[in-house]
């Protein structure tokens, strides 16, 4: 091996050794786009229940479940969604009986699980109610890729724009995809019970 053989022997390894690193990082940022169509919305979350009690995502596995953010004080998008929501879970009937729609508040500081619950009580039973502290509620809200800001009103009070999607998760936690109200309850609640 000639010396000049060997001092490029060093170069050329640096550069290979470069080269695979930027295939290996290529790699891990193509990823989320891959073909699969199954970008990483939703995750995990750890949040306090209309009852009291500490969930999980985990919780929910096993049927396929709704996932919308709102809060009680809001005056007419969500009453409607949660309106519209029971009525495709009556619907979906005894075959839906496992299905469960979580509402997770952007508005903890007012949504305390004791809120969320006489709140609830209006609605169909298979509606749970999700709170928690500030960090928590905003990890949820940036795992859905959701959006949620605080507007002040001119009376000192406060709304909360929000996300108003609807998503779709199967019984292992995936995003299936937005779920549509607008049509009638018993079509949604076909597309609800084909992930059963
Ligand atoms: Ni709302």
């Amino acid at each position: 091996m000639s010396v000049t053989v060997r001092r490029l022997i060093v170069p050329l390894i640096a550069l290979g050794l470069g080269l695979a690193t930027l295939a290996i990082a290529a790699v891990i940022v193509l990823r989320p786009s891959a073909p699969t169509g199954a970008a990483a919305i939703g995750g995990p979350f750890t949040l306090v229940s209309h009852e009291g009690k500490i969930v999980t995502e985990r919780d929910f596995r096993g049927a396929p479940h709704l996932v919308f953010f709102g809060f009680t004080h809001c005056p007419d998008v969500c009453p409607t969604k949660l309106f519209e929501i029971s009525e495709v879970l009556r619907a979906a009937g005894e075959r839906g009986r496992a299905v469960r729609a979580l509402f997770i508040t952007v508005d903890p500081e007012r949504d305390t699980p004791e809120a969320l619950k006489s709140y609830l009580a209006s609605f169909d039973e298979r509606i749970v109610g999700l709170t928690g502290d500030r960090p928590a509620v905003d990890a949820t809200v940036r795992a859905f890729r959701a959006y949620a800001r605080k507007a002040p009103l001119k009376d000192g009070d406060y709304t909360m724009e929000h996300t108003s999607l609807v998503y779709l998760m199967d019984r292992d936690g995936r995003f299936v995809g937005s779920f549509n109200l607008a049509r009638p309850p018993a079509e949604a609640a076909q597309e609800l019970l084909r992930q059963v």
